[in-house]
């Protein structure tokens, strides 16, 4: 049982090549980390599995998809979806004008109505903050659990693979421990994750297997303790090494923080 990424290529507007044959596996019960610096076609990617580059002017020149073994046509965003793969954007997409419930709702669209409760009653268990909250519009929670509820919404559809793109973006420490907690439970539960982050320490801390993309290829693929004791992810990804790391970070957290406001 696996997401698989067969050696794909992705252009935007029929001319820029941005993802230049890249390869993943992502287990049905593992997490699995996708790390790289800014624009290296990590977002691209999580779009080409799931059939939102059309949106982006974007387009699968070679390669193709699977889900579970079988080639999926990543055209069409809702076949995904019931395919068994949720995606949960980058900057936490939720309907500010909705409330906490509505934002749920809607991520069960491909579901039948009469199992809406039971994947309501699911989610509101795993995140009681915004069990509290049902009633209240989703833009006068926080940052975190703006984060949780769009992680909550692509749950709703009971995925099998879930793909998180920076999920700790900008948020405080202790938030970002508690999202680590919540993907090691979403695994426990059956759901392999996929999870883009800029923050590798918090990643590799969790995940079974890790890539690391550089300028649209996979440069590298190992179990994520091999990534942890690399000396070039230690240097460039984790800060630990001469600091290099730990100042590419500050000026990218930066370029981010103006980029979300
Ligand atoms: N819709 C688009 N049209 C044209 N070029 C795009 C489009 N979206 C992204 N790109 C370009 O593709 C490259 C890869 O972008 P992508 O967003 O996939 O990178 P990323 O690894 O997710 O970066 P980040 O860490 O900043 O989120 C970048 O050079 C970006 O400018
Ligand atoms: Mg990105």
């Amino acid at each position: 049982m696996t997401l698989a990424v067969h050696n794909i290529e992705v252009v935007y507007e029929d001319v820029m090549l941005v993802v230049k044959g890249a390869s993943i596996r992502v287990p049905r019960d593992g997490i699995v980390a996708l790390l790289g610096a800014n624009g290296a076609g990590k977002t691209t990617l999580l779009r080409a599995m799931t059939g939102l580059l059309d949106v982006h002017r974007g387009s699968i020149t070679r390669g193709h998809v699977s889900i579970d073994g079988a080639p999926v046509d990543t055209r069409r965003a809702a076949d995904v979806v019931r395919s068994g793969v949720s995606q949960v954007m980058e900057g936490r997409r939720v309907f500010i004008e909705f409330t906490v419930d509505e934002n749920l709702r809607v991520g069960a669209y491909t579901r039948g109505r009469g199992e809406i409760a039971e994947k309501l009653d699911r989610v509101y268990g795993m995140f009681p903050v915004l069990g509290e909250r049902r009633s209240q519009r989703a833009g006068y929670l926080s940052g975190g659990e703006q984060q949780m509820l769009a992680i909550g919404r692509a749950l709703m559809a009971d995925p099998k693979y879930i793909l998180l793109d920076e999920p700790s973006l900008g948020l405080a420490p202790q938030v970002v421990e508690r999202i680590r907690d919540l993907v090691v439970d979403i695994r426990r539960s059956g759901t392999g994750v996929l999870l883009v982050e800029q923050n590798a320490a918090m990643a590799l801390s969790i995940a079974d297997h890790g890539y690391v993309m550089e300028n649209g290829k996979i440069v590298m693929d190992a179990p994520a303790q091999a990534l942890r004791d690399d000396d070039d992810i230690r240097e460039f990804y984790l800060g630990t090494g001469t600091g290099a790391g730990t100042l590419r970070d500050v000026k990218h957290y930066k370029r981010r923080k103006r980029w979300l406001s």
